[in-house]
């Protein structure tokens, strides 16, 4: 191992404080204010920069969780980031773990056009464009997809309706296409994603799941790492 300099160890005794800091900075007293100017439209986008500015980023605001959550209809945890926080990304009932890296240019669909009936156009499917009393088939909210914590989604990722839950741990390579399920902790790649390998041994699986790391903000993992081998 490379020696460290003095500042380098001080440095890193600072840590937990650092993250403590964060982690008390990311609910400003504004937030409810923040949520009420998040319903003028034309204020959307200043308020998504006031939650980033005063909360610490993205990766901390629990303001922009809140719109995410009430305006959006999406669940975003704990210190994910990326694409995932753009509004409109994420179909209504998407559930997302904490603690997740997500690259540019995400596309999550959660329905087809009927392939297998006479017409494919959403006039002939699509309640909400006023021709049909109700969805004639299933609404992207009955079909919700649930990614896991931990998850590092590449960039230009695209995961299709086949495709309900994205395990803990898993990896999408990028410009992969997802149709299936990808199983906890697997790195999947390609068109369609396949499978390339299993990230870690069963052992070190059980012991992160047992842990439920996710569940803890990150000034307590920092302070106490729950796993060995969390901060290097
Ligand atoms: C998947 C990834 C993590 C590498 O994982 P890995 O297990 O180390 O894979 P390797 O590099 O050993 O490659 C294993 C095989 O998968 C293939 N592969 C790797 N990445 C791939 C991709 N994105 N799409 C298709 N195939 C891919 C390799 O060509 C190799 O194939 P081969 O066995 O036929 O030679 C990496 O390639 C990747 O896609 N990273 C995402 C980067 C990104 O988008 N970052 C955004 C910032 S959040």
């Amino acid at each position: 191992m490379v020696p460290r300099s003095p500042e380098a160890v001080a440095w890193q005794a600072d840590a937990p404080d650092r993250a403590r800091a964060r982690d008390a900075r990311s609910r400003s007293p504004l937030g409810p204010l923040l949520l009420r100017l998040y319903r003028v439209r034309r204020m959307r986008r200043l308020t998504r920069r006031l939650c980033e500015r005063l909360e610490g980023g993205g990766m901390y605001s629990a303001t922009w969780r809140e719109i995410l959550r009430e305006r959006h209809g999406v669940e975003v945890g704990r210190y994910s980031y990326g694409a995932i926080l753009e509004p409109g990304v994420l179909p209504p009932g998407t559930v997302v773990g904490g603690y997740c890296s997500v690259g540019a240019q995400l596309v999550v669909r959660r329905r087809d056009h009927p392939t297998d009936r006479p017409v494919l156009h959403p006039f002939f499917y699509n309640s909400r464009l006023g021709f049909l009393s109700r969805d004639t088939i299933p609404a992207d909210a009955d079909n919700p997809l649930t990614i896991g914590h931990d998850v590092w989604i590449g960039d230009r990722v695209t995961i299709l309706s086949g495709c309900k839950r994205i395990g803990n741990g898993a990896v999408i390579a990028a410009g992969a296409v997802v149709t299936k399920d990808v199983a906890p902790y697997t790195i999947v790649a390609g068109v369609p994603a396949r499978p390339l390998r299993k990230r870690l041994d069963d052992e070190t699986i059980a012991r992160l799941e047992n842990s439920r790391w996710w569940e803890e903000p990150l000034s307590e993992l920092i302070e106490r790492p729950p796993v060995s081998g969390l901060l290097g």
